[in-house]
């Protein structure tokens, strides 16, 4: 039977990723405010890890690669996942032939995602996650822990609200404010449509939603209270379908 309430995580919400204009315009509006290689050593130093070359990882919401493309370097094997086939594309022109061998690319997401491989060391999500509304992030997370092994690390970077929802027009006011001060007018809209149409949500609902999912959250971090990094450590398997 086919289940016609289930989310449709292929019809963008938001900033629509799926138009190829955008995937094309993504990394350089990206890299006048990001680096992607040195989030990248912070997201190993985060978390601790010294024995990358022996740990599988899949990173879901790859978008155009900003981490997978850098975990192919050091990684035994990456999964880079995303609803967009645009975003795929734009990542596959940026791997260079050294370190293609050991990744694969994968048109789905969340919801969709069936890993059919051993479970990973290692999930990372990064400024995707928000792109579902609360019940299919814990359904979401849910299907994380299967693709995760035991005592394996689940990764977490994403906009989540850690104020009290009486303060939210002063602190979202700054917040956008000084987004567009950092990174200009174009992103300052971004952010807008990512605090109006997206489903970022308060860190008290996200951590309960990780510790229903069989996670204990090692370490989590936040300078400003919005942009959120998350440790976390599958302690328990749960059963999902
Ligand atoms: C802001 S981009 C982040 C991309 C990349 N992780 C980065 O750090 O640059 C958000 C990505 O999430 C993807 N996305 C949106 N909904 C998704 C879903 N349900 N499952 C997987 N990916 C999704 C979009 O297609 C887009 O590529």
């Amino acid at each position: 039977m086919l289940n016609n309430w289930i989310y449709d995580e292929y019809k963008h919400c938001g900033v629509d990723y799926s138009k190829e204009e955008h995937a094309d315009e993504y990394d350089r509006e990206h890299q006048s405010f990001r680096d992607y290689e040195k989030e990248f050593n912070s997201m190993i130093e985060f978390l601790g890890l010294s024995n990358t070359q022996e740990l599988s990882v899949i990173d879901l919401g790859c978008g155009t690669g900003a981490t997978s493309i850098f975990a192919t370097e050091q990684f035994k094997k990456v999964y880079g996942v995303d609803v967009s086939d645009v975003m795929i594309h734009q990542a596959k022109k940026k791997l260079s032939n050294k370190f293609s061998g050991n990744i694969e690319f994968i048109n789905a997401g969340f919801l969709t995602y069936n890993h059919k491989d051993e479970p990973v060391d290692l999930l990372i999500t990064k400024a995707a996650f928000h792109h579902l509304p609360d019940f299919w992030k814990q359904i979401a997370l849910l299907k994380m822990n299967k693709m995760i092994k035991k005592d394996g690390i689940l990764y977490i970077f994403d906009v989540v609200f850690d104020f009290q929802a009486n303060d939210y027009k002063d602190r979202i006011d700054k917040w956008v404010f000084n987004f567009e001060k950092n990174a200009g007018q174009k992103f300052r809209e971004e952010v807008e449509t990512h605090i109006r149409d997206e489903h970022s949500t308060f860190k008290w609902i996200l951590d309960g939603m990780i510790e229903r999912a069989g996670f204990r959250i090692e370490n989590c971090k936040s300078n400003d209270k919005f942009i959120t990094e998350y440790h976390c450590i599958k302690i328990k398997d749960v059963d999902i379908d």
